[in-house]
């Protein structure tokens, strides 16, 4: 994600989250090279998807993530999150956390799929509704567990890739 992405990643966020970010603070998240790791997923040209993560020691922390709702359930939230994973990796983090609303199955069922766990919650952690957080985590990366479900995500990935390559060209154009 670079600073021209933001107005874009906002416009997103402002369709699919009830309290999105304010626009500084996504350049206050850029501007922090050290810590901070943001991405956009394209297609074509356009930003369909976007994530976040922090690294602190040992702990990858995803902060965000998102796809436009017109285009959710196509498989983008994987290839995020699965960039996310890898970013993980690339930082030498041992473990990633995430914080997900009690009520948001979807998400909650994409990161099982990735082979994270329930570790906690944090009561009335979101300020619109008081909703609880609840607490997910990878355990080590590095583990065979992890590992695998991490690889099977890139398989799917991979053939659902392959899929949109395969589709013919719309007739007429
Ligand atoms: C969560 C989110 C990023 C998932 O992205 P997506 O592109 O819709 O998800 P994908 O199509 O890649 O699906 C990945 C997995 O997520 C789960 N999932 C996503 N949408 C789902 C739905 N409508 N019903 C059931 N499971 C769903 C499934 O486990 C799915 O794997 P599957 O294809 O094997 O069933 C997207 O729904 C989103 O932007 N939601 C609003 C913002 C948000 O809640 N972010 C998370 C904050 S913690």
């Amino acid at each position: 994600m670079r600073d021209g992405d933001v107005p874009t990643v906002q416009e997103i966020e402002k369709e699919i989250f009830s309290t999105p970010w304010p626009r500084n603070a996504y350049y206050r998240e850029l501007a922090s090279r050290n810590t901070a790791h943001y991405i956009v997923l394209r297609r074509d040209t356009d930003i369909i998807g976007y994530g976040g993560m922090w690294r602190m020691y040992d702990e990858a922390h995803v902060t965000t993530i998102g796809v436009r709702r017109d285009q959710q359930r196509g498989g983008y939230g994987r290839i995020v999150f699965a960039a996310l994973v890898q970013a993980a990796y690339d930082l030498g983090a041992k473990w990633i956390t995430l914080e997900v609303r009690t009520s948001n199955d979807h998400a909650q069922r994409m990161y099982e799929n990735f082979g994270f766990k329930v570790i906690g919650r944090r009561r009335g952690y979101y300020t619109d509704n008081g909703e609880d957080a609840i607490v997910m985590w990878s355990d080590s990366i590095y583990s065979p567990r992890f590992r695998k479900a991490y690889e099977e995500n890139l398989a799917r990935i991979d053939s659902e890739v392959a899929g949109l390559r395969r589709e013919p060209p719309l007739a007429g154009r």
